[in-house]
């Protein structure tokens, strides 16, 4: 049996005597009745775009990731494209609605949020665990309370058919999907009909042989962590209900004061290396908006929940520590990317004997989505280091402003 409480827990965020004792008692419980050992890793990450957007998110997807186009699954009012680097990754699948009228439950999430609504499809759903019995790690999870979706709704939300999706998260907006996998097959798709989208294998083809001339395809690595954001008091329950639906641990918080910001990680119990299973990483206010007036803090955090909702704010790629053309990799990936017409939020942050460097990408016009890009030197396990968090919500929140202006100028 996998004891998920074996890791020192990391950081300076001082959590609540209830989360400290309910940490506890719900990672007991799941390594007790086998919930620990069933679920493994992150088999899939879901994403939703606008209609007619996919084509160039896929491009973009192309040209700043490992990601290669394998197939499109056609259905009646959707076209899921299955992006895959390999099987010792998770895939990602990009679903675009194909009729603006339709109306599904991922849309109306977006849609009480001022910016949000602007782009009412485009949004990160969730993410598919690997399970090894299914049917047990369902009935589990109902017996603590969680709700699926049933058979007949994940058919009209026009998800694989092989899949159980746990309902949005209050606390993230988020699903949890699993399917049943022998490690050893490869990863089926119960949707629609498999076809190979032209204009979709274009553009991927064109993105991919610019990657490969510059020579990102070598240094661009897999998924390192997904970051959600929450309002702030709900960051404790979202990580405990992470864990609660997931075989992930508690790794640490730690506290960027001066953002008034905390950034909370868990973690793969099974699969040490992040490329296999990436990290979930939760990012909260430190105080809710209604008294940052007292504070007298920014509050970068909680006003990207009050425009957009909780969602993922970004998603992380390891590049490969090494030097190409006398520069440092992350500088000459991000160089490289500028050059094709990408923007950047700020320079790239950190240095080699801090550990690590990173930097955020502007977000995505087809997914609202940012890509973050992360090097690490040598052995260095953090995720960040507080300077560089501090810069990097700073910098997102800066650009929050501008499209909350904008969004009030085409509101009226
Ligand atoms: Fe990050």
């Amino acid at each position: 049996m996998t004891n998920s409480l074996t890791h020192p827990k990391q950081g300076d965020k001082e959590n609540s005597p209830w989360f400290n004792e309910f940490l506890i008692k719900l990672l007991e419980d799941r390594d007790r009745i086998g919930l620990t050992d069933m679920i493994r890793q992150i088999d899939a990450l879901m994403i939703t775009v606008e209609p007619g957007c996919s084509i160039a998110y896929i491009k973009e997807l192309s040209l700043m990731t490992p990601y290669h186009y394998l197939v499109t699954l056609e259905s009646e009012t959707h076209w899921t494209h299955i992006l895959r680097i390999d099987m010792r990754s998770p895939d990602i699948l990009v679903r675009e609605v194909r009729d603006p009228n339709v109306s599904g439950i991922f849309r109306s999430l977006n849609e009480v949020y001022p910016i949000g609504a602007h782009k009412p499809n485009s949004r990160y759903m969730g993410e598919i665990f690997r399970v090894t019995n299914l049917h047990e790690v369902v009935e589990l999870q109902r017996a603590r309370e969680i709700r699926f979706f049933n058979q007949d709704q994940i058919r009209k939300l026009e998800l694989p058919g092989n899949l159980a999706l746990v309902k949005p998260s209050p606390y993230t907006h988020n699903v949890v999907g699993y399917w049943e996998r022998p490690e050893s097959e490869l990863r089926i798709y119960a949707l629609g009909n498999s076809i190979i989208h032209n204009e979709v294998n274009k553009a991927y083809v064109e993105a991919k042989n610019i990657q490969a001339k510059v020579g990102l395809d070598q240094l661009i690595l897999p998924v390192d962590h997904l970051a959600t954001r929450v309002y702030s008091q709900n960051r404790e329950a979202a990580i405990l209900e992470y864990l609660t639906l997931s075989s992930y641990y508690y790794w640490g918080s730690y506290n960027i004061e001066d953002q008034n910001s905390s950034t909370n990680v868990t973690k793969s119990i099974h699969y040490p290396h992040e490329s296999y299973s990436p990290a979930k990483v939760f990012t909260a206010a430190n105080h809710p908006y209604f008294v940052n007036h007292i504070v007298g803090l920014p509050s970068p955090t909680e006003n990207f929940v009050r425009n957009y909702g909780p969602r993922l704010h970004h998603i992380a790629l390891s590049v490969a520590d090494g030097e190409t053309k006398g520069m440092e990799n992350i500088d000459y990936v991000v160089e490289t990317i500028r050059a094709q017409g990408k923007d950047f939020l700020l320079d790239v942050i950190g240095s080699k004997e801090e550990g690590l460097k990173q930097i955020f990408s502007s977000a995505s016009e087809h997914s609202s989505l940012i890509v973050e890009y992360v090097q690490r030197y040598g052995d260095f396990q953090g995720f960040f280091t507080k300077d560089n968090v501090a810069s990097l919500t700073m910098a997102a929140g800066v650009e929050e402003n501008l499209k909350m202006l904008q969004a009030e100028a085409t509101d009226q």
